[in-house]
């Protein structure tokens, strides 16, 4: 049955956990072990993200980084290249291999590399209370258990956390798709739950946003259509009334029409979908 939060919440922890639920999204190694023979490094399409990540993360040069869910590297690699220490952690091990393989191409010195997943026993794997300066989690902390996973980052950093989360309800659905299938636009903004958990907590957190956008090539309209239906089909279950989901095929074949463009490639939107990331650090000395 589909359920629309009344925002009467007191613990944003369980709220989170309970719209993971209901969108079945679960921790799984080997999702990214398959993902990871395609991801890209910091020299792929994310390079602007990577780079306005770093500038706002403002870290010191010589200080030792945890990148936790590191990937294929897109921030341990130019840490170490800048002279960072950095302890990099994933959960899976296609990710880590890829990013080792990109660091001894590139000659890089510098990183310590751990299989570790955010519900493991990180002091049990060498990750104490405040044994780095900073830890950074970029796009890779939409736990199920989000409340223990911040938790972690403050005990285990000296000075600082970061993160980043989706404004939407997953990294692929921005406001104007919400817009255009006619569900809540605000409701489901992965990054308020860990801004919430955090204020509760005591923390002042501070939030930017980092623009990046998705160009989709299509075949035909209806390849479009099947697209973008799925995207919302995995990414909405819970933050919208029956009636508007059963709404929004029909709206989205009507914004489809007009929207879409037929180019040289195929057929593209007007104008890409824009889809921002939050940027939430916060203070942990003292914590
Ligand atoms: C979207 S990628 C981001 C990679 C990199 N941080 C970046 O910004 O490019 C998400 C990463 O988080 C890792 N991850 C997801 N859930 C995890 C978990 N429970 N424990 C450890 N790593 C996890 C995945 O394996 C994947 O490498």
């Amino acid at each position: 049955m589909a359920y629309a939060s009344k925002l009467t919440t007191t613990d944003w922890n369980e709220e989170w956990k309970e719209l993971q639920r209901r969108r079945g999204r679960f921790d799984d190694p080997a999702h990214w072990d398959a993902r990871a023979k395609t991801f890209p490094t910091k020299h792929g399409s994310h390079s602007s993200y990577v780079d306005r990540f770093l500038a706002l993360a403002a870290i010191r040069p010589g200080e030792t980084v945890l990148d936790m869910g590191c990937g294929t590297g897109a921030l341990a690699t130019p840490l170490a290249q800048g002279g960072c220490k950095v302890v990099a952690c994933d959960f899976s091990r296609g990710m880590l291999d890829a990013m080792e393989a990109e660091q001894r191409a590139l000659g890089v010195k510098g990183v310590k590399v751990l299989q570790l997943s955010w519900a493991d026993d990180w002091p049990a794997a060498g990750l104490g209370a405040k044994s780095v300066d900073v830890a950074l989690a970029s796009r890779s902390i939409a736990t199920y258990d989000l409340g223990e996973s911040l938790g972690k980052l403050t005990s285990t950093a000296r000075r600082r956390a970061c993160i980043t989360l989706p404004c939407g309800p997953s990294p692929k659905i921005g406001r104007r798709l919400l817009q255009a299938a006619g569900l809540p636009e605000r409701l489901g903004a992965d990054f308020l739950y860990a801004f919430n958990i955090l204020a509760d907590q005591g923390i002042n957190p501070e939030v930017s946003y980092i623009p990046s956008s998705r160009r989709e090539v299509f075949a035909s309209p209806e390849e479009a259509l099947d697209h973008y239906r799925g995207l919302l089909d995995g990414g909405v279950d819970g933050i919208a009334s029956e009636e508007k989901l059963e709404a929004v095929p029909g709206r989205l074949r009507a914004w489809l029409a007009d929207e879409l463009v037929q180019g040289p490639e195929g057929w593209v939107l007007r104008e890409p979908l824009e889809v921002d990331w939050a940027f939430i650090a916060w203070d942990c000395a003292g914590r």
